[in-house]
C-alpha cells in the first residue's frame, strides 16, 4: 500500500525498494527535499537513512561520518522543524552517544535532548549482505518532530482507536470516489470515517456508535480536520438503526478482545454487522472491515450466504498484532 502511495505523490525516478532484512520498510530515492513526504497517509513515519561503513556506533564521531548525519539531520530540518534531537539505539545512553549527541549537536546548532528530543535518530545495525562481513550501522533521521502516524486532527484520543495509517490504507482499497455515501459503522472516535474524508470528496457520511463518549470523541476529531459528519447513536447491528439510510461505501472495525467487548460476543458480533451492512448498502456498494477475529471472520463471511464476494484479505501490523483488512463487494 505504501508501495502505491509512494508513486503517486512523490513520483520518484524509480520504484521504492524493499529494504534487505526488513519487512516493514521501503527506500526511495528522491532527487531533492520534497515536502510531499509529509503527506504520505499509510506511510507509519519517513526517515533520511544513511548506511555507514563503521564497525561501531564510536566511529560515527568521526569527521567524515559526522558530516554525513549533520547533513541528514539538516535535511529533515528543512522539510521540517524540530526543537532537539535524540538517539533511538540500543546503547544509547553510553558515554559513545553522549559524545555523539554533543559533536551533533554543536555541528547541526540543534540541541541534543537524550529524554525528549522530539527528531528521532535512530542509530542501528545494517545488514550484511554476505554471512561473515560486517554489516555496518545505519543512521535513520526522521522527517517531522511527530510520526506521519500521529495524526494532527486527533484531538481525542479513544482506547481501541484504529491506527491512522490502517484507515487510509482501507480507503486506498476501497477507492474514493466522490459520489459514495459513506458510513463508519461502531466508528468509536472516527478514525476510518476521518481519513476517508480527508482523501477526497464524499456525497453523505455518516458515523454511527453504541457510545455517546466514542460520539463525542468523533465530533471533535471531525471539527479538528475541518471535517462534517452525521453522528448517530444507535446498534450497528441493527438494520434499522439508519431507517431508509443506503451507502455505496461501509467502513468498520468491530470491537477486539476486552476491550470494546468481549470474546463471547465476537462471532455473534461480526455476523450480525455483515447482514446489517448487506441491509443498509446500496448495489455495488463495499464494506471493509478491520479485523483481529480472523477465524470468527472467515466463518461469519461463509454462513453469510453469499451476501458478500470478498478480496483476499490484507494482513496489517498494528502495535504486536496482525489484524486484517477485508474488502467485501455486495453480491
Ligand atoms: C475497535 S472500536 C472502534 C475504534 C474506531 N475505529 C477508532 O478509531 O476510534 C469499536 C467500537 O464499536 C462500538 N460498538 C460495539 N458494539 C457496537 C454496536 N453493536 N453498535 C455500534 N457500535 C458498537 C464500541 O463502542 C467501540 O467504539
Amino acid at each position: 500500500m505504501v508501495h502505491d502511495e509512494v508513486l503517486e505523490v512523490l513520483r520518484p525516478p524509480r520504484p521504492p525498494q524493499p529494504v534487505p532484512g526488513r519487512e516493514d520498510a521501503l527506500t526511495v530515492d528522491l532527487p531533492g527535499w520534497d515536502r510531499r513526504v509529509l503527506t504520505l497517509r499509510t506511510a507509519v513515519a519517513v526517515f533520511v537513512s544513511l548506511h555507514l561503513d563503521v564497525p561501531r556506533p564510536r566511529s560515527l564521531v568521526s569527521g567524515e561520518h559526522l558530516g554525513r548525519i549533520a547533513a541528514a539531520v539538516r535535511a529533515s530540518l528543512a522539510v521540517a522543524p524540530s526543537r532537539a534531537f535524540r538517539f533511538e539505539a540500543a546503547g544509547s545512553r553510553s558515554p559513545d552517544f553522549a559524545r555523539l549527541g554533543a559533536e551533533l549537536a554543536s555541528a547541526v546548532g540543534l540541541p541534543y535532548a537524550p529524554d525528549d528530543g522530539e527528531l528521532v535518530v535512530k542509530v542501528r545495525r545494517g545488514f550484511a549482505e554476505r554471512p561473515g562481513t560486517d554489516p555496518g550501522w545505519d543512521v535513520l533521521v526522521r522527517l517531522g518532530p511527530r510520526p506521519l502516524s500521529a495524526r494532527a486532527w486527533r484531538t481525542v484520543d479513544y482506547p481501541g482507536a484504529a491506527n491512522a495509517t490502517i484507515a487510509a490504507a482501507m480507503v486506498r482499497l476501497a477507492e474514493v470516489r466522490p459520489r459514495d455515501r459513506v458510513v463508519n459503522l461502531m466508528c468509536g472516535s472516527g478514525t476510518l470515517l476521518i481519513e476517508r474524508l480527508l482523501a477526497g470528496p464524499a456525497a453523505t457520511a455518516y458515523g454511527v456508535d453504541l457510545a455517546e463518549h466514542a460520539l463525542d470523541a468523533t465530533r471533535a476529531n471531525l471539527a479538528a480536520a475541518g471535517l462534517h459528519a452525521t453522528l448517530t447513536r444507535a446498534d450497528a447491528t441493527d438494520p434499522a438503526a439508519l431507517a431508509d439510510e443506503r451507502f455505496d461505501l461501509l467502513l468498520a472495525d468491530p470491537p477486539w478482545g476486552t476491550l470494546h467487548g468481549s470474546h463471547a460476543d465476537s462471532p455473534r458480533l461480526h455476523a450480525d454487522l455483515l447482514s446489517a451492512a448487506h441491509h443498509l448498502a446500496a448495489p455495488g456498494a463495499r464494506l471493509v472491515v478491520l479485523t483481529h477475529a480472523i477465524t470468527v471472520m472467515e466463518r461469519a463471511l461463509r454462513d453469510a450466504d453469499g451476501q458478500w464476494r470478498a478480496d483476499a484479505p490484507v494482513r496489517v501490523y498494528a502495535k504486536g498484532h496482525h489484524p486484517r483488512i477485508y474488502l467485501l463487494r455486495r453480491s
